[in-house]
């Protein structure tokens, strides 16, 4: 069997996957989310590795009791956040997350230094609050004497990687997401970096998703059970990862996911590295050897669970769907914009807030939550606009918590005008299991990644698309055309 570890935000997961893709061992364990000031995010370090290194140990009994032997581990995780470490790789201070707002002045500076056109063009992406990049130039600027201690930065699942095998590496999927990643050579980009003065030297070599970046120490070992040498893989990072376990290539770009989850993502593969000119979506490397874009709605579950939390404590969310069921389409005359936590794409505008309009006495409950439904189905299928000049998706595997809700799948369907999977495995389709997977080559379970991953990939059963879906793909339209007027007022 191979090991599947993902570092994510609110804990950590580690399965243990046969060659066929079953899960045979698991374990979680869950950290805290620093919020020193408003806007920040962090987590330290050594939580993960303590998590990470607990899930591991009971992974490692549940084999051994089961008669499993592991071959390889592979790693994944929350992308983006900034790991800064000494010459001796101690960590400096508590790691900045992908979430986290506080890089505001390093982004114009990112702007300053390197014309957006040309940023695009070399590194997928323009400068974005939640990249690692601007993260060391917020250090540089804010904690001085810290950068000058400053040896190398890691993203988090690299720095495990590093905590288990004394090795520093990444692989290109991750890396992408630092923001100076040249993505046609998939390389750190010198220009770039030296336009902000700062060396490729300050990260680490990047290596191919499905290579091992070295075995596991001895120290390690007694640590978490597992046998020492037990080759480490590079992984992906999480988005690319749980595609890898939902069976996306990059050879075939017909076949997407949407992601219901917190936030809401659309995930397309691509082939060569075509950005979206303006930036409006994200262009990372695939875990595969290609390339994808993403494209993030900050507030997409986490928009409803706000309603429940709210204006419904204690409700299920069937109860409150089964009642927006009910409600006739357009939420009779309700919108809402879900930007509770600033938007990314399509807008890339962390200021911008969230609002209802449309209200009258006559509305209830139910029709805020159709209203929440549809605003979060809108700002995908805005996003979906950006996208598909460049993607070629044909249908779209659907994940994340909001993917069990008809109602909600039938929307989004109808709005982008794609037919909606819902995979039989989604549960058990995420990062942590496409980890997993990218080892199987290296244990030799499969001949290469694309076997491996044609192995396991689940089936998918079709959710069919609601009428209401597909007017509202022209109210999405008329929607996104409140955005200016709107962020005047609400910044
Ligand atoms: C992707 C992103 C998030 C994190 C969450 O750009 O910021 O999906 O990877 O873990």
């Amino acid at each position: 069997v191979t090991l599947g570890v993902d570092l994510g935000t609110s804990g950590v997961k580690v399965v243990a996957l046969n060659a066929g893709g079953r899960v045979v061992a698991h374990a979680s364990r869950s950290y805290p989310l620093l919020t020193p000031r408003p806007g920040w995010t962090e987590q330290r370090p050594a939580d993960w590795v303590a998590g990470a290194v607990d899930a591991l140990r009971e992974v490692a009994a549940q084999l051994t009791e089961g008669g499993h032997t592991p071959l390889a581990l592979g790693l994944s995780g929350q992308m983006h956040g900034a790991v800064f470490l000494d010459a001796r790789g101690d960590v400096l201070r508590p790691a900045p997350l992908w979430n986290d707002q506080r890089t505001g002045e390093a982004v114009d500076e990112i702007e300053r230094a390197v014309p957006r056109p040309d940023l695009i063009a070399r590194t997928g992406n323009r400068a974005v609050t939640g990249f690692q990049l601007p993260k060391v130039l917020w250090l540089r600027r804010e904690e001085p004497q810290v950068f000058a201690r400053l040896a190398r930065v890691l993203l988090p699942k690299d720095y495990l990687g590093f905590v288990l095998t004394g090795v520093m590496a990444t692989e290109p999927s991750d890396a992408s997401g630092v923001g100076a990643l040249n993505l046609a050579g998939k390389t750190w980009d010198g220009e770039v970096l030296g336009a902000l003065g700062l060396s490729a030297g300050l990260f680490p070599d990047v290596v191919n998703s499905w290579d091992r970046v070295g075995g596991l120490t001895p120290e390690r070992a007694r640590d978490t059970g597992l046998p020492a040498g037990l080759p480490v893989v590079a992984g992906g990072g999480d988005n690319a990862a749980a595609a890898v376990a939902l069976g996306l290539r990059a050879a075939r770009p017909g076949v997407g996911s949407v992601s219901l989850g917190t936030s809401g993502v659309l995930f397309a593969p691509l082939a060569a590295p075509t950005p979206d000119p303006q930036g409006r979506v994200h262009l990372f490397a695939h875990a595969d050897g290609g390339y994808h874009l993403l494209g993030v709605t900050l507030a997409c579950a986490g928009a409803l669970q706000w309603l429940r939390d709210r204006l419904a404590p204690g409700t299920d969310f069937a109860q409150l769907l089964a009642e927006a069921e009910h409600v006739p389409d357009g939420a009779e005359g309700v919108t809402f914009l879900p930007y509770l936590a600033g938007e990314r794409s399509p807008l890339m505008d962390p200021g911008v807030r969230g609002a209802w309009l449309g209200l009258s006495l006559a509305h209830g409950r139910p029709h805020l939550t159709r209203a929440v439904l549809e605003g979060t189905v809108c700002a995908l299928a805005d996003t979906y606009q950006v996208m598909r000049p460049l993607a070629a998706l044909e249908h779209l595997r659907a994940t994340g918590g909001g993917a069990r809700s008809d109602l909600w799948l039938g929307l989004l369907s109808g709005a982008l005008g794609l037919p909606v999977q819902r995979p039989q495995t989604a549960a058990e389709a995420g990062a942590a299991e496409g980890a997993a997977i990218l080892a199987m080559p290296h244990a030799g379970l499969h001949p290469d990644l694309h076997a491996a991953m044609d192995a396991v990939a689940p089936g998918g059963t079709p959710v069919p698309a609601l009428a209401a879906g597909t007017a509202l793909s022209q109210h999405a339209a008329a929607v996104a055309q409140l955005y200016p007027a709107h962020a005047a007022v609400s910044a």
